[in-house]
């Protein structure tokens, strides 16, 4: 076979920075948008270590083949681990507690589980319902805090029974902004030079240390308050993980890791969550005639009703219209993995083993060949059932893939289709300002800047 090397964009200063300069710390994938589109669907960037971008589906569906790769957490993953452990998100496969979580909670993730916290999940959506409705039609809602809100609220009462009560109070609960200084400068960790970290950067070391003490003791409170007052019937993923043995090792898991996981669900499930509800609710407005047809099957199949668990998975174009948000910008930007020994890729790339292999999501999305020239218009009909199942494999990866795929993606799914339908059901909506084009910002996710809507209640809808 033909050996070829990986195009690369120029080192910086000799090679000493390798193309950390390439690349904005404040939103990275931008750079890396506008790299792959430049040096095309394969290419190296060393960013410390070497990483290798994949840009379309046909390199991408060959990395999604679990028998050659797998994941290894890297970069901003590893530096989460101050916060995560060996939690679900970051942890290594060669870790048994992984194997022992993955078995564990995937159940508790299921159908039947989801089932039962349909209440939940509509009570939360329902406090942020009335919220909107009391402020009226002259408030500007600033999407992307009350929908982190919401997602944040769910997980707690879903996940541990918890209320942060984030529609009760004017300021963010500060677990929040916690994690999210604690995610920022994760990131802005793994984008310097590790020297740069260790002499000019202490502080913030030291202030992401204290950060991650605050968010774990509050994780061990709701524990010990639990275990001081047990809820038997409870089936709550708090219970699931204080009480299962996991049956293959006789294990259970301990606190430590109950408690990195606590902190995963809640890092994992909230901005992805919050982020991609921002995202359809802006696609909507955009694009009045989906607004409408979504508006008219709530009428259909909700009308005036109280929204039940039978009306979710009638829903199929509301369905439709949050994966076609999660298409054209998925929260998660990219995810990678590692070859499980050296390969060669296409039949012509030679990668070592252990190299990091990245799918560039928005690439992916937005490839012509799976999605035609009008890759960059919404249109949630390609997302219907029929249309979906006939895409080329791994065409669509904002979960993730295979085992290391997402685990709560049921949950957002029947978070965000409840959200959806409860705010066409009572409201019209409208951009706060008619002009506003989508402006992105990152953390470790990336969601719409600066986008305000309002609503105002529809004739008749009580
Ligand atoms: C994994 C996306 C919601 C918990 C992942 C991965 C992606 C992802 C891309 C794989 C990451 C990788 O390969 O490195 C999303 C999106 C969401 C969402 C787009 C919402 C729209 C949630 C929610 C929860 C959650 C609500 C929990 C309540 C997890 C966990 C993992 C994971 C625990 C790690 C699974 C494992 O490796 O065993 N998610 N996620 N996610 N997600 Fe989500």
């Amino acid at each position: 076979p033909e050996h070829l090397t990986i195009p690369q964009p120029p080192e910086h200063l000799f090679g000493l920075l390798g193309n950390l300069p390439d690349l904005d710390p404040s939103f990275p994938s931008k750079n890396i948008w506008t790299l792959q589109q430049l040096y095309g669907p394969i290419m190296k960037l060393k960013l410390g270590s070497e990483q290798v971008m994949l840009g379309d589906q046909q390199h991408i569906n060959e990395i999604c083949d679990e028998k050659r790769f797998h994941k290894v957490p890297a970069g901003a993953l590893t530096a989460i681990r101050a916060l995560t452990g060996d939690g679900l998100f970051t942890a290594y496969d060669s870790e048994m507690n992984w194997w022992i979580a993955h078995r564990m909670l995937v159940p508790a993730f299921g159908p039947i589980a989801l089932r039962s916290m349909f209440d939940d999940m509509l009570d939360i959506s329902s406090q942020m319902v009335l919220k909107w409705d009391r402020l009226g039609p002259e408030h500007e809602i600033d999407c992307a805090d009350d929908l982190t809100r919401l997602a944040f609220d769910t997980i707690g009462l879903c996940a541990f029974s918890y209320r942060f009560n984030e529609f009760y109070t004017d300021h963010a609960h500060p677990f929040a902004q916690q994690m999210a200084d604690v995610l920022t400068e994760s990131g802005r960790r793994v984008s310097r030079p590790g020297f740069i970290n260790d002499y000019v950067y202490r502080n913030s070391e030291q202030k992401r240390q204290d950060n991650v003490k605050r968010m774990h003791d509050l994780c061990d409170q709701i524990v010990t308050d639990r275990k001081k007052n047990p809820q038997p019937q409870n089936k709550d993923l708090l219970n699931t993980m204080l009480n299962s043995i996991d049956r293959e090792t006789g294990e259970g898991l301990s606190d430590e890791n109950i408690r990195y996981q606590m902190a995963t669900f809640l890092v994992a499930g909230h901005e992805t969550t919050s982020s991609t509800l921002s995202f359809t609710y802006y696609n909507l407005l955009k694009n009045p005639d989906t607004l409408l047809k979504a508006q008219r099957q709530v009428d259909e199949v909700v009308g005036d009703n109280v929204l039940g668990l039978q009306h979710l998975s009638k829903l199929t174009y509301i369905d439709a219209c949050i994966k076609e948000s999660l298409r054209l910008s998925s929260p998660i930007t990219r995810w990678s993995v590692c070859p499980r020994k050296d390969t060669t890729l296409q039949g012509k790339y030679e990668v070592k083993k252990d190299v990091q292999l990245v799918s560039n999501l928005r690439a992916l999305h937005h490839d012509p060949a799976v999605w035609g020239d009008d890759h960059d218009d919404f249109k949630p009909e390609r997302m219907l059932r029929s249309n979906f199942e006939k895409l080329p494999p791994n065409s669509w990866k904002p979960f993730g893939n295979g085992t290391r795929s997402c685990i709560g993606r049921g949950f957002a799914e029947q978070e965000m289709i409840i959200n959806i339908a409860l705010v066409l059901q009572r409201f019209q909506l409208q951009l706060a300002d008619p002009t506003y084009e989508l402006e992105l910002k990152s953390t470790l996710t990336i969601k719409p800047w600066n986008f305000k809507m309002e609503v105002r209640r529809r004739p008749g809808k009580a």
